[in-house]
């Protein structure tokens, strides 16, 4: 069952050259929006674009190959902007056009994270207190790029200025073509709400783009957004973690579609799944997880290892709020292999409603 449209359309935009199909964006989320959640993403979503989590430019410059690796693209995902970070113009501008050759079709400078192991080099959101610097790096990646270039920032370093607008106005002087308004102040980090008048103050402040970002959870906040802040898109983080589906339903809702019913449990279970073994073949660099029958069993347990660690935190968030969930939420967390997650889950499956057991192999 579906639920009516919301309203009229709210058409997609475009920043610079790059047309996207819809105004919602899935937000760049470090240890969460790596390739397989983007393209799981895309896939049940359809979101305007998607972001790689942040990539650091200085370990891109030492030659970091964990790094190199998070801007790895995959056709389906396109359109998709890199984001990079750091503090140094010249080491900022050498990265962007790695990120180019890497085949982004944005790249997205993060001015927003507010965390100290970031904030101490002088990179992120603490930018924001520092415009000229900033302005600086803008610059050179502008320069450095053919593609367009975009900026995420926070209101401001705390309540004391509100500095957005003016970074905006030099920002768009140095040629980027969309900026991103986490609307909260970054000493705040996630505490208290996204206010989104401050959106709405930055609006008059440019003319390019601007996309509102902040507790926006369901297809009602999103057009609420638009609606009163006069931002052209809609940035999404957290709701749309383990579940694709709040993003269809903000997609559809914008697009004055009638809104998608949410997935069954079978349906949650099942891309848990879908998610684990992707991950498994991103790190192991095969394309179907049935290629890897073939590997020894000590290669193949240490990469699975690895992709269920990374995925320890979102596994559980697949079953959040059925009964029981919680229990399985720990025993998820001890699973070291796609075959142990894949029976955790069938045994909840089954403990919930046993007509709809999953196959355990
Ligand atoms: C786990 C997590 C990781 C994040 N990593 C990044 C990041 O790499 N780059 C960035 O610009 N913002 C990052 N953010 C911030 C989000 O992009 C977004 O601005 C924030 O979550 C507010 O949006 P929301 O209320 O829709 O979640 C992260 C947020 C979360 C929850």
């Amino acid at each position: 069952m579906s639920l009516a449209p919301l309203g009229p359309p709210v058409p997609g935009f475009s920043i610079g050259s790059v047309a996207l199909s819809s105004p919602l964006l899935l937000a760049p989320m470090e240890d969460v929006s790596a390739q397989p959640f983007r393209r799981l993403a895309k896939r049940i979503a359809q979101p305007g674009l998607v972001f790689t989590e942040f990539v650091s430019a200085m370990a891109i410059h030492y030659g970091a190959l964990k790094t190199l690796k998070k801007m790895q693209i995959h056709p389906e995902e396109r359109p998709l902007a890199i984001q990079i970070f750091g503090g140094e113009p010249d080491v900022m501008a050498e990265t962007a056009r790695i990120a180019e050759e890497m085949g982004a079709d944005i790249l997205d400078i993060n001015m927003g994270c507010w965390v100290p192991k970031v904030c101490k080099t002088g990179s992120g959101a603490a930018l924001l207190k520092d415009p000229d610097t900033a302005e600086k790096i803008v610059q050179a990646v502008v320069r450095a790029v053919k593609i367009p270039v975009s900026v995420k920032v926070r209101a401001g370093w705390d309540y004391s200025l509100f500095a957005a607008p003016d970074l905006a106005r030099r920002f768009q002087d140095a040629g980027i073509q969309m900026l991103t308004l986490h609307a909260r102040f970054a000493k705040q980090g996630f505490e208290g709400e996204a206010d989104w008048r401050l959106i709405e103050s930055l609006r008059s402040a440019v003319q390019i783009p601007l996309v509102g970002n902040g507790d926006v959870k369901t297809p009602e906040d999103a057009r609420r957004m638009i609606e009163t802040t006069g931002c052209d898109g809609v940035m999404v983080g957290r709701a749309a973690i383990s579940n694709p589906w709040a993003l269809a339903r903000i997609r559809a809702g914008l697009a004055g579609e009638s809104l998608p019913a949410g997935p069954t449990l079978s349906e949650r279970i099942a891309l848990a799944l879908e998610h684990c073994q992707m991950q498994v073949c991103f790190e192991a660099e095969v394309d179907a997880y049935e290629e890897m029958d073939g590997w020894k069993p000590e290669a193949r347990a240490e990469i699975e290892l690895r992709a269920i660690r990374q995925l320890r935190g979102q596994l559980p968030m697949y079953i959040k709020g059925e009964p029981g969930a919680a229990h399985v939420r720990s025993l998820l967390t001890a699973c070291s292999s796609v075959a142990e997650v894949r029976s955790t889950l069938a045994q909840f499956q089954f403990a919930q409603d046993p007509r709809e057991a999953v196959p355990t192999a």
